[in-house]
């Protein structure tokens, strides 16, 4: 029964790539799939490499992709490593062993896995970086994630229009007073992602920090400076508090907006800003405080007026595209890549398929979030994930 449902599932997923025509990651992947093909599926393992459980966004990718790949008949071997470098390179160690076709990894440490790589390329297993891409190493075959840079140009965008300097196309208004405080946070160093955002970012607040109409006042301006390793919320928090203690006051007065590339950095910002009195909304004085993610928690502060934005990347879209550049792989073709310039992981560019973001405010949430199945209604009034 179990291979006939498969069989089953295998023809809609042939048919459903067909349908698409050749656009996205699959462009290259065979469009008249059959039970046979199907069947050779169900006996090939993919392992499934992801950071931490302590993001939401980590478990909705996982899951995802696990359901993708199921879905179309493979065995899977989905692993978490508390974002811990040693328990990431055993897990694929492991994966390898157990005989997996290919690896989609979405790294910890993307300069940490050379030797897993090298060891997978010498028994022709293919390896996707999935959203972080994989450095130093020969041996990443594609890379799929949303377009980083972007995303730090929309974070910044988002900073502006919350302070009033540009409206949300990124277009100066012309009517912002000059120096305004904000104080910047980065992700963590080790993600090459946490590069592309504060490039994205600091690309779109330099005209204003050279005009004076934004000044960063604890001078911080280095992305390692503003870096969280791990990005994690509780040293977000300390940072956010040490800075208010020494260069506000102590009580945050003057400051108008912080950079956060990561909802959960966002709120540790918040709560620190909040802890020594400010807001408790935007409406009563809070800073401005961007983010990442869409996470459950997040949205609900966003529709609350307490965090401004958060940018939203689909993780349903994500991984579909990571499925499907299995499938071609697994079928000895080659994924089809959207972009084969700015990915240079140090080795050689890697051929990558990125996706679009969206930024959402209180006013979007309906329609970009809700109405896309992302989050319920009831999801978002609680802050739980149901
Ligand atoms: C991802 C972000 C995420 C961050 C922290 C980055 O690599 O691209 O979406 O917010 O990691 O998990």
């Amino acid at each position: 029964m179990r291979r006939i449902g498969m069989a089953i599932v295998g023809i809609a997923t042939a048919l459903a790539l067909a349908a698409c025509g050749g656009t996205g990651a699959g462009g290259g992947a065979p469009t008249g799939g059959s039970t046979a093909n199907n069947q050779a599926a169900g006996d090939t393992l993919v392992g499934v490499a992801m950071p931490t459980q302590t993001s939401e966004r980590w478990i909705a990718d996982g899951n995802a992709v696990k359901k993708g790949l199921t879905d179309a008949g493979y065995k899977v071997d989905l692993q978490y490593a508390n974002d811990d470098i040693p328990t990431q390179t055993q897990q694929i160690d492991a994966m390898i062993t157990a005989g997996a076709k290919l690896l989609i990894i979405a790294a910890i440490d993307g300069t940490a896995l050379t030797s897993q790589l090298q060891n997978a390329a010498s028994k022709g297993i293919k390896v996707i970086a999935y959203d972080r891409l994989i450095r130093d190493s020969e041996n990443v075959d594609f890379y799929v994630s949303f377009d980083n840079y972007k995303v730090g140009v929309a974070q910044a965008t988002a900073l502006l229009y919350g302070m009033g300097i540009t409206d949300r196309d990124g277009k100066a208004t012309g009517s912002a007073p000059k120096g305004q405080n904000i104080e910047m946070f980065a992700g963590s160093l080790d993600d090459n992602n946490a590069h592309f955002f504060w490039n994205g970012a600091q690309d779109t607040l330099k005209p204003f920090i050279d005009d004076g109409t934004l000044v960063v006042k604890s001078k911080q301006t280095t992305i390692e400076q503003a870096a969280t390793l791990r990005w994690l919320q509780e040293t977000a928090q300390k940072r956010m508090e040490d800075l208010l203690t020494s260069t506000y006051g102590g009580k945050g007065t003057g400051l108008k907006g912080v950079l956060s590339p990561y909802d959960g950095i966002s709120r540790g910002i918040i709560t620190a800003l909040q802890g020594v009195g400010m807001g408790p909304t935007i409406k009563e004085g809070l800073p401005i405080v961007t983010g990442q993610d869409a996470e459950i928690a997040s949205v609900k502060l966003i529709a609350d007026g307490v965090q401004s934005s958060t940018i939203f990347k689909d993780t349903r879209k994500l991984a579909a595209q990571a499925v499907t550049a299995s499938q071609a792989f697994l079928s000895g073709k080659t994924p089809e890549p959207n972009n084969t310039k700015d990915y240079d992981n140090g080795k050689k560019i890697v051929p990558s398929y990125l996706l679009e973001v969206d930024t959402v405010y209180a006013d979007t949430i309906q329609a970009m979030l809700i109405d896309s199945g992302y989050w319920t209604a009831d999801e978002v009034k609680s802050g739980v994930a149901k």
